[in-house]
């Protein structure tokens, strides 16, 4: 897509301006990254499994009431978006210590934690996305209070939404990632659910046998990964049965048959 204009290049995604004002492309890579860019693979078909998968959930969460950025999938890898000023803080949501926590706070990974935990994170590669305090936040102007607040109160309905998503399908919602950006709607600005959800950006484990369903197998080198997505994609009802992985990969499936198009 070199013939629209680049507004920025992360690790996972690429966002273009958009065929209207206020409207951006947001378009799926194949690259992971972990440890802060340390590690770095290409995974062929991830980013199409990934753009699927978080315009399911997205969606979800639309018809339920909780607004996001996603206007609509434009195809395999593409997704048009509402334009916002995206907060440089990441609301993580933890329902059991798995990851960062563990080693924090000295928890045993899969103990449930007596309620859902919302932490903020900076986000700053160079200073490695330190964990931070409402109170940080505030003294730099990264937000103010009614934005945290909103955000956080948002952060803890989704989890409630996602929660029974996924226990619905066999999943543990074990943690995830969430973005907010300030979005005007005419005078009016709102707090509304930016980025993406998917198995990079969320902790997933099989309710039968904790198998990791998530970007823990390319953290860890457990191996797996595109059949460890392709798998919750299929639970979710968003992939039939028999679906060629190449097609994935290559991101040109036409067996895809895609609920809604
Ligand atoms: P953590 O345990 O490494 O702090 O991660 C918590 C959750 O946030 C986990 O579901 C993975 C997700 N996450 C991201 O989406 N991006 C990141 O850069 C990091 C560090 C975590």
């Amino acid at each position: 897509m070199s013939r629209r204009k680049l507004i920025y290049e992360g690790k996972a995604k690429i966002l273009y301006e958009g065929p209207e004002r206020n409207t951006m492309v947001q378009y799926f890579k194949d690259d992971a990254t972990a440890f802060n860019n340390e590690k770095k693979a290409i995974i062929e078909g991830k980013g199409v499994l990934n753009n699927r998968i978080s315009e399911f959930i997205f969606n979800q969460l639309n018809d339920v009431g909780l607004e996001t950025h996603l206007i609509k999938r434009l195809n395999m890898r593409e997704q048009l978006i509402k334009s916002c000023e995206v907060l440089p803080i990441e609301f993580v949501v933890r329902n059991i210590a798995a990851g960062s926590i563990v080693n924090r706070l000295g928890l045993n990974e899969g103990s449930i934690l007596k309620n859902p935990v919302v932490e903020y994170y900076y986000k700053n590669d160079a200073l490695g996305d330190p964990i931070v305090t409402i109170e940080h936040i505030k003294i730099n102007d990264w937000a103010n209070e009614e934005e945290i607040k909103k955000a956080t109160k948002i952060s803890l309905r989704i989890n409630d939404v996602l929660s029974g998503l996924f226990r619905a399908v066999g999943i543990k919602l074990v943690d995830f990632k969430l973005e907010f950006g300030r979005y005007w709607n005419n005078e009016e600005k709102k707090i509304i659910l930016v980025d993406e959800i998917s198995p990079d950006t969320c902790r997933l484990w099989d309710t039968k046998n904790e198998k990791k369903l998530d970007k823990d197998r390319f953290r860890k080198d457990l191996g797996g990964l595109i059949e460890a997505y392709q798998e919750v994609a299929k639970r979710l009802g968003i992939m039939p049965e028999g679906t060629n992985i190449k097609e994935i990969k290559t991101g040109i499936s036409k067996t895809i048959k895609l609920k809604k198009s």
